[in-house]
């Protein structure tokens, strides 16, 4: 018999939550949602989402190098490597939220877990074992220049096909920072003396 204290409201309603619960998904991987009002065909919204897909996947796989990097960094350097990776980790969880809305936004949808993630970066796996500084510096080096030309290449496509907003995003926000941190980076594989500077000997 029914308890009378679990029973539903006279229209349906119950405060009791429903658990497990699963049904089609609303939207497929790799559509767009029609009718959109921004003045930008289908066929430009399917190839944006596509290539900002692949932005998404290597920014987080860049993000997430950062803080291994933030934990694992050992030597004399560690403290200012330590402070400088966590930065730049922060300031590439904001690209990455930037990229997945603007994918979003354009009626796509974004990536979002590490499997996919893991199955379509083009950034090199590194070990999960510790690495020495250079290496660090040389593997963050490397997944930025992949980002950066692959950044270059979207942002003359977006240009072409007219979408600006695309355009402006990967230019001023993604571009733009992925130089400044490799540059940040750069700097520290220069073989600059610490201590002892060569004299210049007069001829
Ligand atoms: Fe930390």
């Amino acid at each position: 018999m029914k308890n009378k204290r679990e029973s539903a409201a006279s229209d349906g309603t119950t405060a009791q939550p429903r658990f497990h619960q699963c049904a089609a998904e609303i939207q497929a991987y790799g559509t767009v949602n029609h009718l959109l009002p921004l003045e930008l065909e289908e066929t430009v919204r399917l190839e944006m989402t596509a290539q900002l897909n692949q932005l998404l996947a290597d920014t987080m796989t860049l993000r997430d190098l950062y803080k291994k990097s933030h934990w694992q960094v050992a030597g004399p350097t560690f403290y200012q490597l330590h402070l400088l990776f966590d930065k730049h980790f922060d300031e590439q969880v904001e690209l990455v939220d930037s990229i997945a809305e603007r994918i979003q936004l354009l009626g796509g949808i974004s990536i979002a877990m590490a499997h996919d993630v893991a199955e379509m970066t083009r950034i090199e796996r590194p070990p999960r074992g510790r690495e020495a500084v250079p290496v660090q510096l040389s593997r963050l080096l490397d997944a930025h220049q992949v980002i950066i030309g692959q950044v270059r290449k979207l942002a003359r496509r977006a240009g072409e096909l007219g979408d600006d907003g695309t355009n402006d995003l990967v230019v001023s926000e993604v571009l733009r920072r992925n130089e400044l941190q490799a540059w940040f980076l750069s700097e520290h594989l220069v073989d600059a003396p610490l201590v002892h500077a060569e004299p210049v000997h007069a001829e």
